[in-house]
């Protein structure tokens, strides 16, 4: 028979339950159960409540207990959106050139950059590549971060993207971490391809996406739309083709130029991430539109920028998830909390938004209905922090990590 399992006492289960998908929140809004416990089967959450009226109610139902003798603060298990964690190769020299104040476009054109990591990543063996990523999936696991979405576009060849997206497919399989693949072939034009980019984009779509579709290998695809990569016109091609294929479109937008965010509403994009260069009218478009807004406070550390205008857009009703953009370049940090809670202290989010971006809005940026709530129904994924007060996970700005996760109401040891 199958067996429920009651996890708790939590000293506070903060739910992220009832709480708006766009706009502003405040922290009285979050439903904060004291002494509760989540009941889950087969991964999935049962009931949340009152730690001892589940005993009481569960305690007869064939139910194991996940006890927990210390103060103990349950979230959500946390969700990175913007990932490219399958990667080979290092960037500290295009780290060390950016300190001595060269920019990115810079390095990209004096031959490091993106095309740096494609050169290394195209030799790597599929053997390394599993195996980094799934050194990166599982440290990201014990730090509370349940499910990770992961992009290709360090090959951008057609046999390389298969590769890497079957390298994301495998360790998803092997890992209790969920693994969302993007493809992101999309991330620039290869140096080695003969034609110019609308012409690259053309055999992405000729040659990739229909043997993306016939291994099942992606649902989504990406492109990074910006100076050195790709234009607005170029991508809207490449979007609409990839919609009518059954794409679920995200952009990179507005991270050094503007427009991205115009073109992934014009063509309802999942999300559009980035968003440091954003202004105002594409604030109000985003604001009408179901399109989620990403930010990446890691990229923006990682290169020394401004953040993206999060205060601005929870004001004007625009949704808010956050993503690390782990990467090799911009990103070298990964480390989702840390960054979302620097983030917060300057763009003066409160604990609530903050949350919501890496929990439920996390969620609805990847198309996910399953996660990023503790309500019943939705997947049994929780971080639990050594703390009493859930204020504590923010403040100690990313020091403080969970002791214990919940994958699929399995406890880690991961
Ligand atoms: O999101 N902007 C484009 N792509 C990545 C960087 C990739 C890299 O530098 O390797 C980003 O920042
Ligand atoms: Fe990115």
């Amino acid at each position: 028979m199958i067996k429920n399992r009651l996890i708790g006492p939590f000293t506070q289960l903060v739910t992220m339950d009832n709480l708006p998908l766009k706009g502003s929140v405040h922290d009285n809004q979050l439903e904060i159960i004291p002494n509760g416990g989540v009941v889950v089967c087969e991964g999935k959450i049962v009931k949340t409540g009152n730690f001892d009226e589940l005993g009481i109610e569960f305690g007869d139902r064939n139910t194991v207990i996940d006890y927990i003798d210390n103060e103990m603060v349950a979230i959500p298990g946390m969700i990175d959106p913007h990932t490219h964690i399958c990667w080979a190769g290092s960037r500290a020299n295009d780290y060390s050139l950016r300190l001595a104040g060269k920019s990115y476009l810079e390095i990209a054109l004096g031959g490091g950059g993106i095309g740096d990591t494609v050169e290394k990543t195209r030799l790597a063996s599929t053997t390394e590549l599993e195996a980094s990523l799934t050194e990166r999936a599982k440290n990201y696991l014990r730090n509370g971060v349940t499910t990770i979405e992961v992009k290709s576009g360090y090959c951008l060849n057609t046999e390389g993207e298969l590769k890497l997206l079957e390298v994301i497919g495998k360790v998803n399989k092997k890992l209790a971490v969920d693994l969302i693949p993007t493809c992101l072939a999309a991330h620039i034009k290869p140096s080695d391809f003969h034609g110019n980019p609308s012409e690259y984009l053309k055999s992405i779509i000729n040659e990739l996406l229909p043997e993306i579709k016939r291994r099942n290998l992606s649902a989504r695809t990406d492109i990074f739309i910006d100076s050195g990569a790709f234009t607005i016109a170029e991508a809207r091609e490449y979007l609409n083709v990839a919609k009518a294929m059954g794409f679920d479109l995200v952009v990179h937008g507005d991270q050094f130029t503007t427009g991205g965010v115009a073109l992934a509403c014009e063509l309802n994009a999942r999300s559009v991430d980035h968003l440091d260069m954003t202004k105002e009218g594409d604030i109000q478009l985003l604001a009408a539109s179901g399109v989620i807004p990403v930010v990446l406070p890691g990229s923006s550390l990682g290169l020394g920028n401004p953040f993206a205008p999060a205060r601005k857009l929870l004001d004007a009703g625009c949704s808010l998830a956050i993503g690390s953009d782990w990467n090799p370049g911009s990103a070298p940090m990964g480390d989702l909390l840390l960054q979302t809670a620097l983030l917060g202290i300057f763009e003066k989010m409160t604990m609530a938004e903050s949350l919501a971006g890496i929990t439920f809005r996390a969620a609805m940026a990847l198309g996910l209905t399953d996660r990023g709530i503790l309500k019943k129904g939705l997947l049994g994924d929780i971080a639990g922090f050594p703390v009493s007060d859930y204020r504590e996970i923010i403040y100690h700005q990313g020091s403080l990590n969970p002791s214990v996760v919940w994958k699929r109401g399995e406890k880690g040891i991961f």
